[in-house]
């Protein structure tokens, strides 16, 4: 299968006071198109880090990381900014949705700022996102109208309006509750049923299991994969859940 991005030995060093810190080092990792990647390992192993990295967030020391067929070294910050608004999507733990706005103007600024489309195009999209996460019902209200597992959801919205090609999500059910997570977990799962590769850090085994490929960071780089296979049904779930524990109990997790 194709690879939509790959990293190769990626490097991320810090200077603090004087010191230079190595985050990640020397990482290589392929993520093919299509798939639903976990990323897991202790705090501090650099799981965000590598995240800012991959998507150009942040800028990487050394190596490259190459997103459909374009080396991220070698663009500037305009056309990295453009990639990221049009063929990458973001959800984070802390949902930093923007306050002043209601539900639906925040799933669809970024594809005004994208600027390709007609309102009428950018809603009607925004309306079946909506649907297919469940919150269709909340086009009118604001953000502090909603609960935690919603207001992720039209997070989850907002990051799908531009389409893009792959979803990276650090800590999405992190400030959830397990039924909220769950509700998110199945979105997500759907999301990249229907075509979407996901890349999504957890800590959790029940989020986790979710997933098709394990990846397990310790100290700046990846020590462990743990494949499943592409996610079926719920009663699947539980079974996945203790393989991947024992897994992570024998990489001390
Ligand atoms: N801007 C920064 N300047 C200096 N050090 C940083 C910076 N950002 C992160 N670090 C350090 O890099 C290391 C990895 O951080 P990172 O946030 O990637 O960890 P993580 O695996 O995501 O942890 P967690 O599970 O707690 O979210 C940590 O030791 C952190 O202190
Ligand atoms: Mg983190």
């Amino acid at each position: 299968m194709e690879n939509i991005l790959e990293a190769k030995n990626l490097s991320k060093t810090y200077l603090l006071n004087r010191r230079q810190h190595h985050i990640l080092k020397n990482l290589n990792l392929k993520v093919k198109k299509g798939e639903f990647l976990a990323v897991m390992g202790p705090s501090g192993s650099g799981k965000s880090t590598l995240l800012y990295n991959i998507s150009g967030m942040d800028k990487m020391t050394a190596g490259e990381v190459v997103f459909a067929n374009e080396k991220l070294s070698q663009l500037n910050e305009d056309q990295l900014s453009a990639i990221r608004l049009k063929k990458m999507g973001f959800v984070f733990q802390q949902i930093n949705l923007l306050k002043n706005l209601g539900i639906m103007d925040n799933i669809i600024i970024s594809a005004f700022m994208a600027g390709d489309e007609k309102r009428d195009e950018i809603s009607k999209r925004a309306h079946e996102l909506m649907k297919k996460t469940g919150i269709i019902e909340l086009t009118e209200n604001e953000i502090t109208q909603v609960s935690g597992g919603q207001l992720q959801r039209a997070a989850i919205c907002r990051a799908l309006i531009n389409q893009p090609q792959i979803l990276f999500a650090d800590e999405p059910t992190g400030a959830l509750n397990s039924s909220a997570a769950e509700d998110v977990m199945s979105v997500l799962q759907k999301i990249n049923q229907e075509g979407t590769t996901i890349m999504m850090v957890t800590h959790d085994v029940k989020v986790a299991a979710h997933s098709e490929r394990i990846l397990y960071m310790i100290d700046g780089n990846i020590e462990g994969e743990y494949n499943l296979d592409k996610f079926k049904e719920n009663s699947e779930l539980k079974e996945r859940e203790s393989s991947l524990s024992r897994w992570l109990l024998n990489m001390g997790f």
